[in-house]
């Protein structure tokens, strides 16, 4: 195998890929109000296009879902309108699309939902640490309410119905976000779920609303235009599990028989060691898995290429690399100086720092 391995195209799914560089899903808060996408997010992401696979920013399935400012739902008719031209420019631009499904959980606050309710949980734990930025600046979390057990079926519908109304949009798939601490990922781990329905308690009973919404998902979608997405090792959001490895090692092989598009992995960092996480090896998750897979975190060429080289993934996701360096992938085969993030536009703003990011031969790269 040689280097140019993340330039050989996979097959995910339904798809295809060009090549095995996905554009990670990253919130950029700057949709319109009422979460509707602008042509500011279409040129956005039709300029990067070139990634094998873009995946995008968290989207609410629904207010209950909702939690951030400037972020994008897509469960109204306006928002549904706001993708369809994003995606339109996407494949002018020959990019595949696929639309990330984000319930946020006890991660929201009363400001955002309806009636100014208590945000939704598993269990109600707040979380410890971090606060929320609202309309009327930053919060404390409250305590979530504990779903219902009667509630989960809509929790399910309300994944459902948001991936109906993505290929409505005319994306090409969804993947169902269960990293980083939100709605799923609560479920998942002990730390958050201490239920003691059949949605509690044992791994099996914690892992059951994932898969419950990945097969209903599948069923309204067709398997192959739905990924899913995990963080395994991370304690963002104030996230803990006694069990990591068995967990997400059952809910892997549990979701075998879908046959999905993909899992995508967040890898263990440092920083998430150092932050109280526990390390889950991805080559253990890499066993439990049948099917494609996608890494991601803190990936640069080399480290990518090795991986896909050691066959630790069949694709390898960039953030913050794509973030910054619209054209990616024809950086990275001309092994070209690459355009430094700056962080201090990561979340809402102008353009700046959003679409002004030069593509090679437009402007004077400048060295990170
Ligand atoms: C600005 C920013 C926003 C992010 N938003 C999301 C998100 O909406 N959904 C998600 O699953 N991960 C999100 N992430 C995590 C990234 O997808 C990715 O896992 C992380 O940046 C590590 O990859 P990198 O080192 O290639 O940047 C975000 C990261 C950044 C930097």
């Amino acid at each position: 195998m040689t280097a140019h391995d993340l330039f050989t195209p996979v097959r995910l799914g339904a798809f295809s890929l060009r090549n095995r560089m996905v554009m990670a899903p990253m919130t950029r808060m700057r949709a319109a109000p009422g979460g509707v996408p602008t042509a500011d997010m279409a040129r956005y992401y039709a300029q990067r296009a070139s990634a094998g696979l873009i995946v995008t920013e968290a989207t609410s399935i629904s207010v209950q879902g909702s939690g951030c400012l400037n972020a994008p739902g897509i469960h109204t008719d306006a928002q549904r309108a706001g993708w369809r031209q994003v995606v339109k420019e996407v494949h002018e631009a020959g990019g595949l699309f696929f639309l990330q499904l984000w319930h946020m959980g006890r991660i929201s606050h009363p400001s955002f939902q309806a009636g100014g309710a208590l945000p939704v949980a598993p269990s109600a734990i707040a979380p410890r640490s971090g606060r929320i930025l609202t309309v009327t600046g930053m919060q404390d979390y409250v305590a979530p309410r504990a779903l219902d057990r009667k509630e989960l079926p809509h929790i399910v519908a309300q994944y459902v119905a948001a991936a109906h109304c993505a290929l409505s949009a005319g994306c090409d798939g969804v993947e169902i976000h269960n990293a980083n601490g939100y709605l799923l990922d609560q479920f998942l781990r002990d730390g958050t779920n201490h239920r003691s329905d059949e949605y509690g308690g044992s791994i099996a009973n914690r892992c059951r609303l994932t898969i419950e919404v990945a097969e209903a998902v599948t069923q309204a979608c067709g398997a192959g235009r739905v990924g899913i997405r995990f963080s395994p090792s991370s304690s963002f959001n104030d996230m803990s599990d006694t069990t990591p490895l068995p967990t997400f090692r059952h809910v892997l092989r549990e979701l075998n028989q879908l046959r999905l598009a993909y899992v995508h992995v967040i890898t263990a960092s440092d920083e998430d060691v150092r932050h109280g996480g526990v390390a889950v090896p991805l080559v253990t998750l890499r066993r439990a898995h049948h099917g494609p897979m996608i890494a991601a975190n803190g990936f640069d060429r080399a480290s990518a290429t090795r991986l896909l080289a050691e066959g630790g993934a069949d694709a390898v996701a960039f953030g913050r690399l794509f973030l910054a360096n619209p054209d990616l992938p024809e950086r990275f085969r001309a092994d070209a100086p690459l355009n430094a993030p700056d962080e201090s536009t990561f979340y809402g703003g102008t353009s700046a720092g959003y679409t002004d990011y030069p593509s090679l031969g437009t402007q004077p790269a400048t060295q990170p």
